[in-house]
């Protein structure tokens, strides 16, 4: 049985694990980035600290995880000590006019465990907390060769708003 729950600071280093496993080959392959474990780790520090971020747990195992944030200024409230892989990548937004708009983050399932509703379980409580904290359209900003994230966003009603270089901007009315 898959349990969902909220991440906590004592989670960071083992999503940071699965973060590098999940994100390094791809950040490679589409962005030419190289990503580092210490990287990764700093990343969901922040993420658990200033957005909000959830876990998919297996027993005691971490599988898949997945970020929200409400607006990306929070990302900057305290001071970051590490240089995010790429601020292109993780903050700036297809279009300006969505600048500062709530925005999906980041998903990733471990590769063993995939294809089996984890990636979807996670979006649909990302969608909820989001909800629940007044938000009444979520942005979601992709590769535009991801495919199976293109999938998975279009099988839970998501729908394309932009599209600009190799970005695709999906959204959602929740
Ligand atoms: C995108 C991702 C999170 C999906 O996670 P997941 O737990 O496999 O997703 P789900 O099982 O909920 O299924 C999503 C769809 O993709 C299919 N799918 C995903 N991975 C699959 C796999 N390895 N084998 C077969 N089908 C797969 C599922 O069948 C499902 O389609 P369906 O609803 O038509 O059946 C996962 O592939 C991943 O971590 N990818 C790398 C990171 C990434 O690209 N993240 C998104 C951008 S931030």
């Amino acid at each position: 049985m898959i349990r969902v729950e909220k991440a906590e600071l004592r989670d960071s280093e083992e999503i940071g694990k699965l973060f590098f496993e999940v994100f390094s080959p791809i950040y490679q392959k589409l962005f030419k980035y190289h990503l580092k474990e210490s990287t990764s780790s700093a990343i969901s520090r922040l993420y658990i600290s200033n957005a909000d971020m959830f876990i998919a747990k297996d027993k005691n195992k971490i599988v898949g995880f997945a970020s929200s944030v409400k607006s990306i200024f929070s990302l900057w409230k305290n001071p970051i000590n590490i240089v995010l892989p790429s601020r292109y990548l993780f903050i700036a937004p297809v279009r300006l006019r969505d600048f500062g708009k709530p925005l999906f983050l980041t998903l990733g399932v471990d590769e063993s465990y995939r294809g089996r509703g984890i990636g979807v379980q996670l979006t649909n409580r990302i969608e909820k907390n989001s909800k629940e904290q007044g938000v009444v359209e979520l942005f979601a900003q992709i590769h535009l060769k991801n495919e199976l994230s293109k999938k998975l966003l279009i099988n839970t009603g998501w729908s394309l708003a932009a599209k600009q270089g190799f970005l695709l901007l999906f959204k959602k009315k929740l």
